[in-house]
């Protein structure tokens, strides 16, 4: 039978709790369709860094290397100054572990609602390619004479051709496999970026020679957020770079349906890759049992897929489609008309083979 070692970093808030349905659902859909989870908890996140100090504990990095995949719930703890633990783990495991790709699918599922005004199922239906180890989020920079009058502040995006150019094949390689309608949407600002995004643009279409059958096409980023709203139904894959991508995925995720059902994978395709939730830890949820679980599911899918375990991750999404569709009242915290532990069972109950 197959095993897949799974490492499993639940997290703050209520990152366990979406995690531990996660991780429910994942189990069933391993025993129904025959191979086997191996999961190992770590508790690396806000509790631990009050407790210890340590953001991840060294040799972490190594120590996750021994795994197929990593399950995340949420990163992020009230009391715990924002920045330090989103760059001493989330960031941190991206970067060394050189999970190159954010893919963040979005679509709409058949009875979820959209703000998005005459829009439904048939119109929401991309995925977006976000780069996820350059651009703004190196922490390239400095600041001088900070908390005086004269104070500097100088932030930069990184670029290079290599991380830029594999962004970009993987994104033709995504849309060519994906074989929808074919078409991949370069999104950026060369308007103004003229040095980040001339690199970008050369780079599309110097690889998009290689996929003649792929249609291409470009937007500036504040006209993708205008399309996504507008007339989402233009995308089929867009590649965009860190910055942006966090923004639009954002956007993404709302008009799918809000941050409920939004779930995304970093991905290293020659290494170790972590799925999770787009949503943050959601301080004033926790422990409440009201908190959506479907986004971790989703990730939890997303996980499955990866892994080359394509009928049950096609169950699952079968099944939260059904969940969606058929019992929830909506996709909100506490107004699900199901608990987080009801809303894992409905799952469960509907995997079938
Ligand atoms: C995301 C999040 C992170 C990001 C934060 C928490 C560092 O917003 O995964 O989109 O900006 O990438
Ligand atoms: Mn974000």
């Amino acid at each position: 039978m197959n095993t897949h070692k799974i490492a499993v970093i639940s997290g703050d808030g209520t990152g366990p709790e979406v995690i531990t349905e996660g991780v429910k659902v994942l189990e069933a859909a391993s025993d129904r369709f025959g191979f086997k989870l191996d999961f190992t908890w770590y508790d690396y996140g806000g509790e631990r860094y009050l407790r210890t100090g340590e953001v991840l504990p060294e040799g972490a990095v190594e120590d996750l290397k021994q795994y197929k995949a990593i399950y995340l719930g949420a990163i992020g703890h009230p009391d715990v100054k924002p920045g330090i633990l989103e760059k001493g783990i989330l960031l941190a495991l991206r970067f060394a572990l050189d999970q190159y790709i954010n893919l963040r699918p979005v679509i709409l599922y058949p009875g979820v609602d959209t703000p998005l005004k005459d829009k439904g199922p048939e119109d929401i239906d991309f995925v977006v390619v976000r780069e996820n180890t350059e651009g703004l989020y190196v922490g390239a920079g400095g600041a001088l004479k900070k908390g005086t009058p004269d104070e500097v502040a100088v932030q930069e995006s990184i670029n290079t051709r290599k991380g830029v150019e594999r962004c970009i094949r993987f994104a033709f390689e995504y849309c060519k496999r994906r074989n929808q309608k074919k078409k991949l949407t370069f999104c950026g600002k060369t308007n103004v970026l003229t040095y980040a995004f001339d690199l970008w643009e050369r780079t599309f279409y110097d690889v998009a020679r290689e996929y003649p059958d792929i249609t291409t096409d470009y937007a500036h980023v504040d006209a993708t957020c205008m399309w996504m709203v507008k007339n989402p139904e233009w995308f089929d894959v867009i590649v965009t770079d860190n910055m942006f991508g966090d923004i639009i995925t954002d956007l993404g995720a709302m008009i799918q349906g809000g941050m409920g059902i939004a779930a995304g994978g970093n991905l290293n395709p020659e290494g170790v890759s972590m799925f999770e939730p787009i949503g943050g830890s959601a301080p004033k949820y926790t422990g409440k049992n009201v908190i959506n679980p479907l986004a971790a599911i989703c990730a939890g899918q997303m996980m499955l897929d990866y892994l080359g375990e394509i009928e049950a991750a096609k169950a699952i999404e079968e099944a939260v489609k059904k969940v969606v569709s058929q019992d929830m009242k909506s996709l909100s915290a506490g107004r699900m008309g199901y608990s987080t532990t009801e809303v894992g069972d409905l799952v469960m109950k509907n995997l079938v083979i």
